[in-house]
């Protein structure tokens, strides 16, 4: 990747979520763990974790497999030097590569399990559909994926229902300052006018569809609240 940006994620984003991730993420520990408790069984434990971030779903994953390996994927070269920094306790047991998620030059390998969260919301429908495809090639037989992400209400009513327990959940969170940030910066999707060309959340219902016809078994919503969902799916 030869410049600094990735579409529609800038380094003022990296520094926002930085900061104020922990309230921004509703009940984010929460979330880590059940996409770790949904990792737990895998009989190869080599895991992808798709746009890592700061890699707190990495360090829960080795933290809790003491011969796990995880393989950390961002296209932000900042945030890829925070995840290398908080996993550097871990030795040899992890690696990190740049990319674009929207690439498929990276779609390869043998993986036990693949996770990522708040990111595959950045693929338009056909996007997803192919990534599911190529994440289910990328699994050994029994692997499984697990995402958490922003999903697309179908109705008004769903959707400001989930705009006013994102906003109660940062302040929560983070309180009146965390509040305020997440206001300015307009990070609540669902209070946003739409479409917005960076942020294409799809609904639950065709996430588990193209999960399925992409071949996965078992594939269900596991978790959610304010919008954000955590989903799972095995590869038979
Ligand atoms: C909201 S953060 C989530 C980070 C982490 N998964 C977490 O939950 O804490 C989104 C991440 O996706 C990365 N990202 C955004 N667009 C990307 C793209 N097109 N290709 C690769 N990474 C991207 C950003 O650099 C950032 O680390």
């Amino acid at each position: 990747m030869p410049d600094d940006r990735i579409a529609g994620w800038r380094p003022s984003d990296s520094d926002l979520f930085t900061t104020y991730g922990d309230a921004f993420v509703p009940r984010r520990r929460e979330q880590i763990e059940t996409v770790a408790d949904l990792l737990d069984d895998l009989a190869e434990p080599h895991v992808l974790d798709l746009c890592c971030g700061e890699g707190l779903l990495a360090e829960e994953y080795l933290r809790r497999h003491a011969a796990g390996r995880v393989t950390l994927l961002d296209g932000s070269p900042e945030m890829l030097d925070k995840a290398a920094q908080r996993l550097a306790r871990f030795g040899t047991r992890w690696e990190h590569v740049r990319a674009d998620v929207h690439d498929r030059v990276w779609r390869c390998g043998a993986y036990g399990g693949v996770m990522t969260s708040l990111a595959v919301h950045h693929l338009d429908g056909p996007g997803k559909r192919d990534l599911y495809r190529d994440l289910y090639a990328m699994l050994v037989p029994g692997g499984v994926f697990v995402m958490a992400d922003l999903v697309e209400p179908v109705g008004a009513r769903a959707r400001d229902i989930a705009a006013a327990h994102w906003d109660r959940a940062v302040l929560e969170a983070g309180g009146a300052e965390a509040a305020r940030a997440f206001a300015q910066a307009q990070w609540n999707y669902y209070r946003l006018p739409g479409p917005d060309p960076v942020d294409t959340p799809s609904s639950v219902a065709e996430n588990l569809t193209w999960l399925s016809e992409a071949g996965f078994a078992g594939v269900d919503l596991v978790w959610l609240h304010a919008g954000h969902a955590i989903f799972t799916a095995t590869r038979p």
